[in-house]
Parts: C-alpha cells; sequence; structure tokens
C-alpha cells in the first residue's frame, strides 16, 4: 500500500464516546472529515443531535446515540443501538467519554470514586469487550482509549480520575496481548494539558498553578482538541496496523521535562 492507501479511512465505521464536545468531538470530526461513518455516544441528546447536526453539514451524516456510560448494566443495549445504526459493522472505537472530580484524599467522596472509576475505567471496558467481539469476528479493528498524563503520575486532589487512567493504560495493553494477533489494535491517546471544560477553571481559579503547568510544556502552550485529529486518524488507519498497545502522548512534550 503506498501512504496515501495506509491513511485511507474512507467507509470506515466509528464510535466515538464523549464525541458531543471537548476533546472526543474533535477526534469524532477528524474521522469524519477522514471519510468515516461516525456515531457519536453522550449523555445530552440535545448537546449530541446539535453536534451531528455541525459535524453532518458537510460530508456524510453523523449518527447519534444518548446512553449514560455510568449505567454499566445498559452499556450492552447501548452498544447494540449503536452498532444496529451502523449496519452491524464497526471498524473503530474511540473511549474517549471521561468525567473528573477534584478533591483531598482524605475528604474524597466515595460515591464520586464509584462514579469516576465506572465512566472512565470499567464502561471502557465494558464497551471495548463489546466491541472486541464485533471486530474479533469481522478479523479487523481498531480501538483508541483516551488515557491522561495521570496513566503516567499520579497528580493530587484527583485520587479516582488518576487511578481510572492508570488503569486505562494497563487496560490498553492488556487487550492488545490478546486481540492484535487476531487483527483487533488497541491503542490509548494521552492528552497533555489540554483547554477544554474539563480543566477550564483551573485558569481563573488557580492562575498560578496554570501559569507553572505553561512554563514546563517545551510547546509553550496547553493542547487543543485539534491536537488530537492526527493521531486519531493514524491509530483509526492501516497506518499504525504494527503499532499496539502505546499510550501516545499528546503533550507538547510535557512528559519528557
Ligand atoms: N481536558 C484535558 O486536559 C484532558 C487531558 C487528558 C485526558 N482528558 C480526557 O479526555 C476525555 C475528554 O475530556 P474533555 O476534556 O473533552 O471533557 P468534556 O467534559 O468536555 O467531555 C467529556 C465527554 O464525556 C461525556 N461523558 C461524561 N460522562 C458520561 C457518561 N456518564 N456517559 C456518557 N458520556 C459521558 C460527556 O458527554 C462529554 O461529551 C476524557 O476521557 C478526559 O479524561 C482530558
Amino acid at each position: 500500500m503506498n501512504v496515501k492507501e495506509l491513511f485511507d479511512i474512507e467507509g470506515k465505521k466509528a464510535i466515538v464516546t464523549g464525541g458531543g464536545r471537548g476533546l472526543c468531538r474533535a477526534m469524532a470530526e477528524a474521522l469524519h472529515e477522514a471519510g468515516a461513518e461516525v456515531l457519536i455516544i453522550g449523555r445530552n441528546e440535545s448537546v449530541l443531535a446539535e453536534a451531528a447536526r455541525e459535524m453532518g453539514a458537510e460530508g456524510a451524516p453523523v449518527l447519534y446515540e444518548p446512553g449514560d456510560l455510568g449505567e454499566l448494566d445498559k452499556i450492552k443495549q447501548l452498544y447494540e443501538r449503536a452498532l444496529a445504526k451502523l449496519g452491524g459493522r464497526l471498524d473503530i472505537l474511540v473511549n474517549g467519554a471521561g468525567v473528573q472530580y477534584r478533591a483531598f484524599a482524605e475528604e474524597f467522596p466515595f460515591d464520586e470514586w464509584q462514579r469516576v472509576i465506572a465512566v472512565n475505567l470499567s464502561a471502557v471496558f465494558r464497551l471495548s469487550q463489546l466491541a472486541g467481539r464485533t471486530m474479533l469476528a469481522q478479523g479487523r479493528g481498531k480501538i483508541i482509549n483516551v488515557a491522561s498524563m495521570t496513566s503516567f503520575f499520579g497528580s493530587e486532589r484527583i485520587p479516582a480520575y488518576a487511578a481510572s487512567k492508570g488503569g486505562v493504560a494497563q487496560l490498553t495493553k492488556a487487550l492488545a496481548n490478546e486481540w492484535t494477533s487476531r487483527g483487533v489494535c488497541v491503542n490509548a491517546v494521552a492528552p497533555g494539558y489540554m483547554e477544554t471544560a474539563l480543566t477550564k477553571d483551573i485558569k481563573t481559579t488557580n492562575p498560578r498553578y496554570y501559569e507553572e503547568i505553561t512554563g514546563r510544556i517545551p510547546a509553550h502552550r496547553w493542547g487543543r482538541a485539534e491536537d488530537l485529529k492526527g493521531v486519531t486518524v493514524f491509530l483509526s488507519s492501516a497506518a499504525s496496523d504494527y503499532i499496539s498497545g502505546a499510550v501516545i502522548p499528546v503533550d507538547g512534550g510535557y512528559l519528557g521535562k
């Protein structure tokens, strides 16, 4: 295959969780712009509908399916509805949806611990398992998990988030070990410090911390959602067929400091 063919994902079918906004919306956009048929999953139906309408204004329509990934026992039905809308085939799964909760560890509410672990880790396993079955039967597929800098270090005041994203990195490798030889590559992207709804409060509530981080990033800026577009298409395409179990930082060089 030449390079154009290697990166070609025209007509591939993709599910992107959390694709209604933020980083995962850019990941969904990237796949759509590259010609894939994309279905986004999220909690808020009107946000999803609006995002699908905007993204689908050009090119193929973008599909959506509302569902709460924190309701672990309903993920199978959610996946089956999404798969049916895509015509029963799935080539790419982006496990992007995630939640955050900040508190000192000694005060961290246990129900928030359970919610963060459910959405950020247990749902990622459950959806990967379901999508994995479809992809293994097809003999081919790409799963992209969304990890974090806290897949590498623990940070502070976000114990559940750090534990969940550490888990996502390990799960990525565990699934890759079982499925790569059967045609299913499982990788993760680890965004660095990105400006989104999840982090926008830091700039105003803790400007010193914000500046401290900016100073540590070799790129001298926080990341933008669009910074994830290239790696998303790469990991979804045949160009990355010999890459599996990798956790790829997209962090402006932060981890190297
Ligand atoms: N913003 C950052 O700096 C940063 C850095 C590293 C990793 N990440 C990760 O990137 C991903 C996207 O984060 P973001 O910053 O764009 O946040 P965001 O809050 O803008 O987006 C999160 C998305 O997840 C969806 N979601 C949350 N809970 C859900 C649930 N229970 N069921 C279904 N969907 C649910 C939301 O609908 C939303 O679309 C997350 O996994 C996050 O952990 C973000």
